[in-house]
């Protein structure tokens, strides 16, 4: 790792950059810590435009600590459907009754006491810290570790924990103590608007090129260096879009694990053929009217990927062990993942 480190003379033309046009998010119009903490949990694993609606849905329901923390299960759960990540709500939501319990339904001013919350990491102490309380803290995410990583032209893989750490660290002595928290969503800004993850970053639209090593060196192509991924397990499976009657049948899953304790359209391991799919319900007691193929789907998670085919069913009697529910419950009140979604357009009319 190069000695020099990110230099305090970014702070200047990084927020004037700022200052100058930052994207309007909902957020940040009224940046009081429920909602910068909702919405940088929000906002870890998915894009700014993808959250905007559902930041907009979640505060009209659930407008403060104390609706969240006495919210049932299924309200907050359906207000996340199709943003992934589920152990992020659910710490939301165990996150808000200690709030109740232990500072009056009050997110504390410090940063330390936001690191011990459910879900609450260094990056989200940072945000919500220096963001919603204006405390000097850094809050280091993907985008900020690549504008460090360019700027000083380092080539330890940014996915190391140590370089993490030497970035808050050198941060965190750079900080001003008037306006950290636009420091910090100016970074994470210039990276996700100019300093791209993806293709080229755009340096004639760049504030700080006068200092950056990478472009000094014309190594912006080379940095940031990332540590190869471990490829991702795949998964086959073969998903049951269930009718019986106008009644749609789910399943919950397990509460450990993937989607745990989310609803899910039953499914069977492997991909099975038509045949051996009728003849394996049918030893269960089903009792099948129709049995159509469903156009194949695929969908990523972080370390498996599930590769499915599917079929639609009716069925005559009601299967046991099965949640059956209308379309329209299924579209108000049941969070079912997005993994599923692509089985449900043979009934889009209803759901
Ligand atoms: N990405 C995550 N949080 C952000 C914020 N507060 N500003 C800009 N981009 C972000």
């Amino acid at each position: 790792m190069p000695s020099g480190g990110i230099s305090a003379s970014l702070t200047a033309p990084l927020l004037s950059w700022y200052d100058a046009g930052h994207r309007d998010l909902p957020w940040r119009a009224e940046p009081t810590p429920y909602r910068v903490w909702v919405s940088e949990i929000m906002l870890q694993q998915t894009r700014v435009e993808a959250v905007r609606g559902y930041f907009s849905r979640w505060m009209k329901a659930l407008p403060t600590v104390h609706a969240l923390a006495e919210a049932p299960e299924d309200v907050y759960l359906k207000l996340w459907e199709g943003l992934g990540y589920y152990s992020r709500v659910r710490n939301l939501h165990r996150a808000a009754v200690e709030l109740c319990e232990r500072f009056g339904g009050e997110l504390p001013a410090d940063y330390d006491a936001l690191l011990k919350l459910p879900g609450i990491g260094e990056y989200t102490a940072g945000a919500v810290a220096s963001i919603a309380f204006g405390l000097p803290v850094p809050a280091v995410d993907g985008n900020v570790l690549r504008v460090a990583a360019r700027v000083t032209d380092d080539r330890t893989p940014i996915t190391d924990p140590k370089y993490k750490k030497a970035v808050r660290g050198q941060l965190a002595a750079v900080m001003p103590g008037d306006r950290p928290g636009d420091l910090n969503q100016a970074l994470m800004e210039l990276g996700a608007t100019v300093c791209v993850p993806n293709g080229a970053p755009k340096c004639s639209e760049c504030p700080l090129t006068h200092l950056c090593a990478s472009f000094h060196h014309g190594t912006t192509g080379l940095v940031p260096v990332r540590s190869p991924k471990k490829a991702r397990r795949i998964e086959r499976r073969t998903v049951l879009l269930v009718r019986c009657g106008s009644l749609v049948a789910l399943n919950k899953r397990p509460a450990d694990g993937l989607l745990g304790g989310l609803w899910e359209l039953p499914s069977l391991e492997g991909h099975l053929p038509p045949g051996k799919t009728r003849q394996l319900l049918e030893s269960r007691g089903w009792q099948i009217q129709k049995l159509l193929s469903l156009r194949p789907a695929k969908h990523i998670f972080t370390h498996v990927e599930w590769h499915m085919n599917g079929y639609y069913i009716e069925l005559g009697d009601a299967p046991e062990g099965l949640t059956l529910v209308t379309p329209s419950a299924l579209r108000v009140d049941y969070a079912l993942p997005s993994a599923f979604r692509a089985f449900l357009t043979i009934i889009e009319d209803e759901v």
